[in-house]
C-alpha cells in the first residue's frame, strides 16, 4: 500500500485534502492524523472491520479497545447507554482537550472497537484537523496512538511515516503537537470515578469539577497482581529498545546518582560482547551539563512541565535511533503533571527504578582537592598523577595553595618533570583556598600539617581535611622542592606517584566494600 503524506497548515486547512481523508474513512480505510495529545491513526468507529484493519497496522493485540473521537459534544449521546451525572461537567469544562471517558456503550459502536468491552472510550480532541477529518468521516473516529505497538507513542507525522509508512492510507502531517502524552481516562462507570490513565487533565483537575476521583491502583505499584482497568495499561509500550531505569528523587541527587552510575557503566562495564555500552541520559535543560558520561539529551525544562510532555517521547525515539545500550533518566514529582510523566516513563523503564539515596550513599567524596603552599607544584603534579589512576568512581580532582595572590603559573622544573612523563601542565594556572571549597563531600588533602593546621585555624575544624600522608598510613609528608635541582624534582614525583596510587587504592576499596554491601 502506498501511503499518502500531506502537509496540513492549521490557519488555513485544505478542504480538498480533508474531504478525500474523509473519503478514506467512510470507506473502511486508515488515516493517521494529529490531535493536541499524540498522532493517531483513524478508522470508521463504527465499522467493525475498520477496526481490524487498526489493529493489523498497529500489530495490536484485539482485546485492546480503542478510543473513539467526536467532533460535537451532543455526539456522545448517540453511543452510549446512560450518561452518569457528572459527565456533562466534565465535558462542559475539559472538551475539547486531552480527557477521554468511559462509558456503557450502545449497540451503534461494535465490539470489535471495544475489544469485546460493553463499555466505550470517547473523546473529542482539541485540534482543528482532528475536528476537520472527524466531521468528514461520518463523525465517529476510533484512534489509538498512530504507532506500532510497542514502540513510543508518535509526537510528529515523522514519527507517524517511521512506523506506518505502507500500511495504512494517509497520513495528515499538522507538525508538532502541543501536548506530547496521551489523553487523562476517566472511568465513569464506577463510584467515583476512576483515573485509568494520567493525562494533561490531572487529578485535582478533575477533583475541581466533581469532586472525589480515585487512581487505579494498578497503574501505581509495579508488580500489582490485578490486571490494570484500561486493557492497554498492562502492556509494556513506549519502550525504547534500550533497557532504562530510572532515578528518583530530588534533583540534585538524582544527577550525582546518575553521574555515579554512568560512570561505573562507562569505565568498568563491559557488554557480552566485549564492547563498552552505550548509555544514554534523560536529564533536563537545568541539569545536562552537569553529566559527564554518555549521551546527554534534554527531555525540557523543570520550570516548564509542557516541554516535558511535549518531547517525551520524541526523546525515547532519538535513542532508539541512536543505538544506545541503556538510559538512565531522571524522575519527576512535585507537580501534578508529574503522574502523567512517571507514567510513562515508569512504563518505559519496564517499571526499573531506583531511589538516588541509595545510590548517593555508596560514594563518601565527589571532589578530591589537593592543597599545597602556592598551587604551582607540588599540588598541580599530585592532581595531573591521581587524574591518570583508575578509579573505580569519579571524582573532580583539583589543587589549591594557601597563598595565591594572583594566578602564578606553573613552576618551571615541575613543568619539565611532568613534561618527561608525558603530562602537560603548562595552562596550570595557581587557586588560592577558599572557605567555600570545605563540603561535606569534599576531600581535602594537604602536603604538610602546615597547611591543615592553617585551614583548621582559619575556617575551624571539619573531618574531612586530612595531610596526604596521614590519609594513606605513610610517615613522610610531601615537602616542597622549591630550589632543588631537577634530580630532586624528580625523585619529588616518584614519591607523589606512589602516593598517589596509594590513594587510589584506598579510595578505591572503601568504593568496593560500600558497593558490595549494597548488593
Ligand atoms: O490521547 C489519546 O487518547 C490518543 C489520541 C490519538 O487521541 N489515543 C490513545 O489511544 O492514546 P490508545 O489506543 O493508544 O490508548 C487507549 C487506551 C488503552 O490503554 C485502552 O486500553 C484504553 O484506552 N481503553 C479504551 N477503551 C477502553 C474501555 N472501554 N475501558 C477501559 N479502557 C479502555
Ligand atoms: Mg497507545
Amino acid at each position: 500500500m502506498k501511503t499518502k503524506i500531506e502537509k496540513i497548515d492549521r490557519m488555513q486547512i485544505d478542504e480538498a485534502i480533508m474531504e478525500e481523508a474523509g473519503q478514506i474513512i467512510k470507506q473502511g480505510g486508515l488515516v493517521a492524523f494529529p490531535t493536541e495529545t499524540v498522532y493517531g491513526l483513524g478508522a470508521n468507529a463504527l465499522d467493525e472491520e475498520a477496526a481490524r484493519k487498526t489493529y493489523t497496522a498497529k500489530g495490536r493485540p484485539s482485546d485492546n479497545p480503542l478510543i473513539v473521537h467526536i467532533a460535537e459534544k451532543s455526539a456522545l449521546e448517540e453511543i452510549v447507554e446512560e450518561l452518569p451525572e457528572e459527565t456533562k461537567a466534565l465535558t462542559d469544562r475539559f472538551w475539547p482537550g486531552p480527557l477521554t471517558l468511559i462509558l456503557k456503550k450502545n449497540a451503534r459502536v461494535p465490539y470489535g472497537t471495544t475489544g469485546g468491552l460493553d463499555t466505550v472510550a470517547v473523546r473529542m480532541p482539541d485540534d482543528p484537523i482532528a475536528l476537520e477529518l472527524i466531521r468528514r468521516g461520518g463523525g465517529y473516529v476510533s484512534a489509538p496512538s498512530a504507532n506500532t505497538s510497542g514502540r513510543p507513542s508518535p509526537t510528529t507525522a515523522q514519527h507517524v511515516a517511521e512506523d506506518l509508512d505502507g500500511k495504512i492510507d494517509m497520513i495528515l502531517d499538522g507538525g508538532n503537537v502541543n501536548i506530547g502524552v496521551e489523553s487523562t481516562i476517566v472511568d465513569m462507570t464506577s463510584t467515583p470515578p476512576m483515573i485509568l490513565r494520567p493525562g494533561a487533565v490531572t487529578k485535582e483537575m478533575l477533583e475541581e469539577v466533581i469532586g472525589e476521583v480515585e487512581t487505579d491502583r494498578t497503574l501505581l505499584s509495579e508488580n500489582s497482581p490485578q490486571a490494570p482497568k484500561a486493557p492497554g495499561m498492562k502492556y509494556r509500550h513506549y519502550a525504547p529498545k534500550a533497557q532504562m531505569i530510572l532515578i528518583e528523587g530530588f534533583p540534585s541527587d538524582t544527577v550525582l546518582a546518575i553521574k555515579q552510575l554512568a560512570y561505573d557503566k562507562a569505565v568498568f562495564g563491559r557488554k557480552g560482547n566485549g564492547e563498552p555500552y552505550r548509555i544514554g541520559i534523560i536529564a533536563t535543560a537545568e541539569t545536562m551539563s552537569q553529566y559527564t558520561y554518555g549521551t546527554v539529551k534534554s527531555i525540557g525544562s523543570r520550570e516548564n512541565r509542557r516541554t516535558i510532555t511535549k518531547n517525551l517521547y520524541g526523546i525515547l525515539r532519538e535513542f532508539d535511533e541512536e543505538g544506545v545500550d541503556i538510559i538512565y533518566s531522571e524522575g519527576f514529582f512535585g507537580e501534578a503533571i508529574d503522574a502523567a510523566i512517571m507514567n510513562r516513563l515508569l512504563k518505559a523503564a519496564g517499571h526499573k527504578r531506583i531511589p538516588a539515596s541509595e545510590i548517593l550513599k555508596l560514594q563518601t567524596y565527589r571532589k578530591i582537592i589537593f592543597v599545597s603552599k602556592d598551587d604551582n607544584c607540588r599540588g598541580p603534579m599530585a592532581e595531573r598523577l591521581f587524574q591518570r589512576q583508575t578509579l573505580l568512581q569519579e571524582y573532580d580532582i583539583e589543587s589549591r595553595g594557601m597563598i595565591v595572590l594572583f594566578p602564578e603559573p606553573m613552576n618551571p622544573k615541575a613543568e619539565e618533570i611532568m613534561r618527561r612523563n608525558e603530562v602537560d601542565i603548562s595552562e596550570h594556572e595557581a587557586l588560592a583556598f577558599e572557605e567555600k571549597d570545605i563540603t561535606p563531600d569534599t576531600l581535602i588533602l594537604t602536603m604538610e600539617k602546615a597547611q591543615k593546621r592553617k585551614i583548621i585555624t582559619e575556617y575551624g575544624f571539619h573531618p574531612n581535611i586530612f595531610t596526604l600522608n596521614e590519609y594513606i598510613d605513610e610517615e613522610k609528608e610531601v615537602e616542597s622542592m622549591y630550589g632543588k635541582s631537577l634530580e630532586e624534582y624528580e625523585a619529588g614525583y616518584l614519591e607523589l606517584e606512589i602516593y598517589m596510587r596509594k590513594l587510589a587504592r584506598k579510595l578505591n576499596t572503601e568504593a568496593k566494600e560500600k558497593w558490595e554491601e549494597y548488593i
